[in-house]
């Protein structure tokens, strides 16, 4: 059902489809090998795990479909598999969906009249549901009933169906985009958090232990700390350092390997990558700084607004080289710092 791409805008160049990770067959195929299936293996993200764990408990001692679940955050941070996760510990299938593939009412009540008691509905992207299939959704959460309309016209009628008690997981990356009567329907609610660099390395040596990857601790520590706090981005990383260490150092990654292999893919030191540089110093430089309102700021960097504010902006607020203001894009005095710039000067006289 979901290709899982839907959002994420075209990539060719190595390096950026090591940030947004349009999927490639290979890469797909490596993503589900070292997707984690159970709590045990999904490394970090303490708070949400403990709470939705605890939730899960509780469903299943009572009888109980779990409450339904909005889990949001930037690509790669693991909302995907955590809703796998929830449903294989809840012991139910999963059935999968985004909502982009939603065209008609129809294509979303087939769905739900073929949910299973307590099963899980997973559906991606919820914030681009059409509103006409968003309001299906409505009673169909609260009271587990959709309204079919039979007939058309003047002798149309209504007849509510009665749907099995299920759970409905969304996932965004764009929280901010869904609405608020969908949004309140969620019992639980959470947004997954950048990883830190600790639970990196755990990552990636989960990861290369499973894909056979011999790979030294400083080696595992380098990649961790500038995969921009994304798991996907871990992932990748190890392979194109695995690819690396297979031609140029008999398959073994050192801390050497790990350093050139980022170079090559024109990783920097804090882990940005060449659209993140483009970014900043167009506004540095081009915008003096800024504000600079999203639209121009596309244009110039010819990226897609979608592709800036999901993907990249994130990141570089949580560094704290970038802010978003009333005004537009601002660049911080550490943006400054960090590419070696002088801040414009006050000139206190002047005003
Ligand atoms: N908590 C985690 N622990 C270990 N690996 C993770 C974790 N979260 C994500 N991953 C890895 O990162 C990849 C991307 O996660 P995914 O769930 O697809 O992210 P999202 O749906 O948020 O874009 C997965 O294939 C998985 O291998
Ligand atoms: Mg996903």
């Amino acid at each position: 059902m979901s290709s899982g791409t839907g959002s994420e805008p075209k990539m060719e160049q190595p390096t950026r489809r090591i940030v947004a990770g349009a999927a490639m067959d290979e890469d797909a195929r490596i993503d589900a090998s070292v997707r984690p299936k159970r709590f045990a293996d999904y490394i970090g993200q303490a708070r949400v795990k403990e709470n939705i764990e605890i939730a899960i408990q509780a469903a299943r001692s009572r009888g109980e479909a779990l409450d339904h679940v909005l889990l949001y955050g930037p690509p790669g941070l693991g909302k995907t598999t955590l809703a796998q996760i929830i449903a294989s510990e809840l012991g139910v299938t999963i059935k999968t969906s985004s909502g982009p593939l939603l065209e008609r009412k129809g294509d979303l009540t087939a769905i739900l009249t073929s949910i299973e008691e307590r099963e899980v509905f997973f559906l991606d992207e919820i914030h681009r549901l059409v509103p006409a299939i968003e309001e299906v959704l409505y009673p169909a959460m609260e009271d587990y009933r959709i309204d079919l309309v039979i007939g058309q016209g003047a002798g149309a009628r209504i007849h509510p169906f009665i749907l099995n008690r299920f759970t409905l997981i969304g996932a965004t990356t764009r929280a901010g985009l869904v609405t608020a009567p969908l949004r309140s329907r969620f019992g639980i609610v959470h947004r997954l958090e950048f990883y830190t660099p600790e639970d990196l390395v755990t990552i990636v040596r989960r990861s290369a232990s499973i894909l056979g990857i011999a790979v030294d601790d400083d080696g595992a520590y380098e990649m961790a700390r500038r995969s921009r706090g994304t798991p996907r981005v871990a992932n990748r990383l190890l392979r194109r350092a695995r690819d690396f260490a297979q031609v140029r150092a008999q398959g073994h990654i050192t801390l050497a390997v790990a350093k050139e292999a980022l170079q090559m893919l024109g990783v920097d030191e804090h882990g940005l990558d060449e659209v993140d540089r483009n970014l900043m110093l167009t506004i540095l430089e081009k915008y003096a700084g800024g504000p600079v309102g999203l639209s121009t700021l596309a244009a110039s960097i010819s990226e897609e607004e979608d592709a800036i504010e999901e993907i990249y902006e994130p990141y570089l607020m949580q560094l704290g080289l970038l802010d978003r203001t009333q005004r537009g894009r601002v660049a911080t005095a550490l943006a400054y710092k960090h590419f070696g710039l002088e801040p414009p000067r006050r000139q206190p006289g002047l005003f």
